[in-house]
């Protein structure tokens, strides 16, 4: 079993959907985090932000990443958004293996979160301003976290979560044990 893969990025940029199938491609196990803290703790992420504040979700997320990387070795994590804002889990990420930071555009966020009303309802705003304002305030702040984070920036713009997970596996390289050319 060859080292795990990770993917970071701001929320709307595909982690879940694109980790999924990489993890098809492969064979192996795909983990969400965010779902996982879900079933844990009986509560949607949103009602956790809400009641117990941000810093609880937080922890969670810690315990949750430490558990998921070193129960799983190997498998393909689906991070929530801000995961790499804590340093010890960008160290915990990186020793697990292979880290992709999808991005896309602010706009192009904006449009995707919007359309994903559900999505919206179910996710706690960030900081009080408004959809596009906030993915800019907030990538701003973020990006030189995904960055140290991250082994390969892989952009999600214009193409399909299947072409993004194909750009993943290409940014990784071949494996031996996976006979890659
Ligand atoms: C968050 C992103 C969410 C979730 C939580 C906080 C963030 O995950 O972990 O609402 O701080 O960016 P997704 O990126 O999967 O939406």
């Amino acid at each position: 079993m060859g080292r795990g893969i990770v993917l970071i990025g701001y929320r709307g940029t595909g982690k879940s959907t694109v980790g999924r199938i990489v993890a098809d491609r492969l064979g192996r196990a795909f983990l969400d985090c965010d779902r996982e803290i879900e079933s844990r703790s009986g509560r949607a992420i949103r009602a956790i932000f809400d009641e117990s504040g941000e810093p609880a979700f937080r922890d969670a997320e810690e315990l949750t990443l430490a558990e998921l990387t070193e129960g799983h070795p190997g498998a393909v994590i689906a991070t929530g958004g801000g995961a790499i804002l804590r340093e010890s889990n960008r160290r915990r990420l990186r020793a697990f293996g292979f880290v992709a930071w999808l991005t896309a555009d602010p706009a192009e966020l904006a449009r995707r979160l919007e359309a994903d009303r559900a999505g919206l309802a179910g996710r706690p705003a960030l900081t009080s301003a408004g959809t596009l304002a906030e993915i800019e305030e907030v990538l701003a702040a973020r990006s030189p976290l995904y960055a140290e984070a991250a082994d390969a920036v892989i952009p999600t713009g214009g193409r399909t979560p299947d072409q993004v997970a194909s750009a993943v596996l290409e940014a990784r390289g071949p494996i031996p044990d996976e006979g890659g050319s």
